[in-house]
């Protein structure tokens, strides 16, 4: 953080408050209103923190009206078509590009990481088979505290590097185990031979009575997709992070928190809630009427897969996304699959309304992951879990920044209080 030499200048009753201004790197200045209670006796209100900046960052930055998203200062875009997933997840934990060789080692690590402890089977056993797998998530990885006592104690670097790389390497496990209970199906072990995605899809699709050979245009849309949703700086779910982490609990149970968040549908549930919503829609000639509905002030209903609170363009991950979502469908060949035309007409119709245009709402990424992993055959409940798998790198990198933080705090926000003043307690007899 750079100290700016502007100041902001609030005045308010008969006080005049001087607030320091820093700058960053890119991206709006900010106001540093840490003092402003202790001196002006005021808080701010910002519900749904628009304008205010929780902490400082190096791994993110999005710029929302230019439809930009940088990691570690590289375009999304890039890192999509060039690197892949396991190095995405090196350049956000460590800041840099590796080598060939830190690259190898990291990859390793993580490999050799993707068994969990054989007891922790039992818990999955202990769900209904028709629980969500979110639901089923979050219980799994906050139990990864009761298993993993080696990598709780978030002051030493050592445990939180074996917690991160934990974390990264089991998600894909967990999450496959939770769609083979889910179908009733046995659990399929982690293959050391296979790449991240092979060895997810694997997981998933492997059944033991013949061999499941990984489709490289299928293996490549996953790791896609898992790119694409590695990291996306200060949003709901790694805010949950940060925050439940603040406290000083260990990795695993915040990394369950920031899982619990992400499962909303105006989170990671969109993907889910926008298929769904595909579902309902069922034909072309009833993309009017859910139009109109998403329009009117009256009605709840949203089109789900579009808008985004940083995005006020189009979202780049959306534009690779869409890009993939040919690649797969061209490949399976379910290019007339009516829901797929349904979602093409809805986006088409979308994009040339003027209500969406207004209020700039595009496409999101949600709107095209959702068509290619139903295309790929995960039942949409599978959509957010795997969401999870792909955010755990953001969620993991943005803990260990704030933990060697030397500003980062407990999260303590204050409120606007407009409840009921002191009063004296009424015995029930005289209510
Ligand atoms: N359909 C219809 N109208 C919408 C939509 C939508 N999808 N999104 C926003 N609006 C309208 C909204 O009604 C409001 O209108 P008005 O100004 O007349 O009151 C205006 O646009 C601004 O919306 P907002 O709710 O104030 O914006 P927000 O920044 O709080 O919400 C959002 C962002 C993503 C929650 C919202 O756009 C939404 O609910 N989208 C659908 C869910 C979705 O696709 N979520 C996935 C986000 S991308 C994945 C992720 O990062 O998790």
């Amino acid at each position: 953080m750079v100290m700016s030499n502007k100041k902001a200048t609030l005045s308010f009753d008969d006080k005049t408050i001087e607030l320091p201004m820093h700058a960053g790197t890119v991206g709006p200045d900010v106001i540093d209103i840490r003092k402003l209670y202790a001196e002006g006796g005021v808080f701010t209100y910002d519900p749904g923190f628009t304008s205010t900046a929780a902490c400082e960052s190096t791994i993110t930055y999005i710029d929302g009206d230019k439809g930009e998203l940088l990691h570690r200062g590289y375009p999304i875009d890039q890192l999509a078509e060039k690197s892949h997933y396991l190095e995405v997840c090196y350049l956000l934990l460590y800041g840099e590009l590796p080598s060939a060789a830190q690259l190898e080692d990291f990859e390793t690590r993580v490999t050799r990481h993707t068994m969990l402890h054989e007891q922790m089977m039992n818990f999955f056993r202990g769900f209904r088979r028709d629980a969500h797998p979110m639901a089923v998530m979050v219980g799994v990885v906050g139990a990864m505290s009761a298993f993993y006592h080696d990598s709780t104690d978030i002051n030493d670097a050592w445990q939180r590097e074996v917690a991160s790389i934990r974390l990264i390497a089991k998600m894909p496990t967990i999450a496959a185990w939770a769609y083979k209970y889910s179908v009733g199906q046995p659990f399929v072990y982690p293959r050391n031979d296979l790449d991240y995605a092979s060895n997810f899809l694997r997981m998933c699709f492997a059944v033991p009575c013949e061999e499941y050979v990984v489709n490289p245009i299928l293996s490549r849309a996953m790791d896609r997709i898992f790119t694409l949703h590695a990291d996306h700086e200060q949003n709901a779910s790694t805010s949950t992070v940060r925050l439940a982490s603040s406290s000083g609990a260990n990795p695993f149970a915040c990394i369950a928190a920031g899982i619990a968040c992400l499962w909303g549908p105006a989170h990671g549930g969109a993907n889910q809630a926008c298929l769904e919503m595909l579902k309902e829609i069922g034909t072309v000639d009833r993309i009017p009427e859910f139009i109109a509905r998403a329009k009117d002030k009256d009605d709840p209903f949203r089109l789900m897969g579009f808008g985004h609170r940083v995005y006020k363009n189009f979202d780049p991950r959306a534009t690779v996304m869409k890009q993939s979502a040919d690649e797969v469908l061209d490949l399976l060949g379910v290019e007339d699959n009516p829901l797929l035309q349904v979602a093409k007409e809805l986006e088409r119709i979308a994009l040339q309304d003027s209500y969406f245009a207004e209020k700039k709402l595009f496409p999101n990424v949600d709107f095209y992951s959702g068509i290619i992993l139903e295309a790929m055959g995960f039942p949409t409940s599978m959509f957010t879990p795997i969401f999870a798998v792909s955010r755990t790198v953001g969620w993991v990198s943005q803990w260990k920044e704030m933990i060697v933080d030397p500003v980062q705090k407990i999260g303590r926000p204050r409120q606007l209080y407009s409840g009921a003043t002191a009063r004296d307690y009424v015995e029930v007899e005289n209510r």
